[in-house]
């Protein structure tokens, strides 16, 4: 039941339509293999990150990412927040996500944030392609990191990546987490964010 392959298993998405393998597979475990992404491995992620569209072509993404055992992954982890800090380190890896805030004529990027998690979805799939996870995370201090990684004034650090190859001891996690890991995985309707014709009024509380 605790197996790796068994939690995947466990967290293929059920679907109402038949969608793309790696989009069903994918999820966000808290649990990853005792193993170092290869760099070949880390080359194709930016790779897919490379060719995402962008606003204008302007590729606003940037990550910082360490990996265990370095200062850098010390650092990324103090950005954390407490609850992430007590699942992240099983991650090999840890980057933190920003964007740079600016169009070529200095304008507010209004589409940056929206072409940052474009790329991190193209990254996501093309993990997931690779057997490797990613769990994304907003608990971070993005002050403190942008202090910490003396981020250029011009750029926003956004999230932090947890990334590691599927599996890993399920016995790592505090017995709260353990359940969250195999809990059945919940979505709201089509019908309550795809609307035909006219916006459609749904309170967010009945979600
Ligand atoms: C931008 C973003 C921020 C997230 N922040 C956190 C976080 O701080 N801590 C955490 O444990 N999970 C975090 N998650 C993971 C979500 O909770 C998860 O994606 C969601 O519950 C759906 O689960 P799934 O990815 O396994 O399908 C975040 C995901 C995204 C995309």
């Amino acid at each position: 039941m605790t197996s790796p392959e068994q939690i995947q298993l466990e967290n293929i998405a059920d679907s109402d339509y038949e969608i793309f393998a790696l989009l069903k597979q994918r999820y966000s475990p808290r649990t990853f293999k005792d193993v170092r992404v290869k760099k070949q491995h880390l080359n194709q992620l930016f790779e897919a990150v490379r060719w995402s569209p962008s606003s204008n072509n302007i590729q606003p993404w940037r990550f910082i990412y360490a990996e265990r055992n370095s200062d850098a992954y010390q650092d990324i982890l103090s950005c954390l927040s407490d609850f992430n800090k007590e699942w992240a380190t099983n991650a090999p890896l840890l980057m933190l996500t920003a964007y740079y805030k600016k169009t070529q004529d200095d304008k507010d990027n209004f589409h940056a944030l929206h072409d940052l998690g474009l790329a991190v979805g193209s990254m996501t799939t093309q993990a997931q392609y690779m057997g490797i996870a990613m769990h994304q995370m907003a608990g971070v201090d993005h002050e403190k990191a942008e202090k910490l990684f003396e981020v250029p004034e011009d750029y926003h650090i956004t999230s932090a990546i947890a990334l590691g190859y599927y599996g890993g001891e399920l016995d790592k996690l505090s017995p709260e987490l353990q359940e969250a890991e195999l809990k059945e995985r919940q979505r709201i309707d089509q019908s309550q964010f795809a609307f035909m014709d006219r916006w459609k009024n749904i309170r967010h509380d009945e979600n």
